[in-house]
C-alpha cells in the first residue's frame, strides 16, 4: 500500500507521515528533506540555489545517506530548498528514488508536494493536509526554537506564505491536492487527532477497496 501525503509548508505533513507509517509498519520518506539535501549542497559549496546547473548536478550526486543531517531543517534551508525544486531538472534527477522507494514493500507514506499529483498518482490513499498560516507559523516558530534556533514568528508566517505562493505557482510539479485526495484540516487538531483522522480515511479506503 502506498499512502500519499501532500500538503503546504509546515502544515504538519511531515510528523503524520512518520506516525501513519509508525501505526501502519510501512516505510516513511519525507520527500521535503532530498530536496532541502539538493540546496545544502550547493550552499556548502558555495553555489547560488539558483544556479540551475549545479542545482541539478547536486540532485544527480545526492546521498540518501545524508537525509538525516540535522542542519536540513533550518529556515534558510527551507527557502533555499523551495528555488532549487522548481527546476525541471531537479525533480526528474529525484523521481526514480522517490517511485522506487514508494513501491518497495511492505508498503510506505510519503510525504511531500507532488506525491499524489506526479510521484504517486496512483497512491491507494491520498491525503492532503491544510492548517491556518497562523498556526502553522507557531508550530515552526516552536519547532525551531526548540533546536535553539533564535526565529521571529512574523518572518516565519512571511517566509511560509512566500514558500506556498512559489510551490503552487511553478510550472513543474506544482503543489495542489489531487482529485481524489482527502483533504484534512488540522489547524484544530493536535498531532494525536491529526493521526486518527488520517487513520480513519486510510480505514475507510481499505473498506470502499473491498467492495470494488
Ligand atoms: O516539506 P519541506 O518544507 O521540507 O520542503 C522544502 C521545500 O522542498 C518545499 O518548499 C518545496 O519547494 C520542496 N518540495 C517539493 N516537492 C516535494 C517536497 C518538497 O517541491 N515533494
Amino acid at each position: 500500500m502506498i499512502i500519499a501525503i501532500d500538503g503546504p509548508a509546515a502544515s504538519g505533513k511531515g510528523t503524520l507521515g512518520k506516525r501513519l507509517a509508525a501505526h501502519y509498519h510501512f516505510r516513511h520518506l519525507d520527500t521535503g528533506v532530498i530536496y532541502r539535501a539538493v540546496a545544502k549542497a550547493l550552499i556548502d559549496a558555495g553555489a547560488d540555489p539558483s544556479d540551475e546547473a549545479r542545482a541539478v548536478a547536486a540532485a544527480h550526486e545526492l546521498d540518501p545517506e545524508k537525509f538525516g543531517h540535522p542542519a536540513l531543517k533550518t529556515r534558510a534551508i527551507g527557502e533555499a530548498a523551495s528555488v532549487v525544486s522548481a527546476f525541471p531538472g531537479v525533480r526528474e534527477a529525484l523521481l526514480t528514488f522517490q517511485r522506487q522507494f514508494a513501491a518497495e514493500p511492505p508498503g510506505a507514506v510519503l510525504d511531500g508536494r507532488d506525491i499524489g499529483t506526479v510521484i504517486c498518482p496512483n497512491a491507494d490513499v491520498k491525503i492532503f493536509v491544510v492548517a491556518d498560516p497562523v498556526v502553522r507559523a507557531r508550530r515552526r516558530t516552536l519547532e525551531a526554537r526548540s533546536r535553539g534556533e533564535d526565529v521571529d514568528e512574523a518572518v516565519v508566517l512571511a517566509d511560509i506564505l512566500k514558500r506556498d505562493e512559489r510551490d503552487r505557482n511553478r510550472p513543474v510539479a506544482p503543489l495542489r491536492a489531487a482529485a481524489d485526495a482527502h483533504v484534512l484540516d488540522n489547524s484544530n487538531l493536535d498531532i494525536e487527532a491529526g493521526l486518527m483522522a488520517a487513520i480513519a480515511i486510510v480505514e475507510a479506503m481499505k473498506v470502499a477497496r473491498l467492495h470494488k
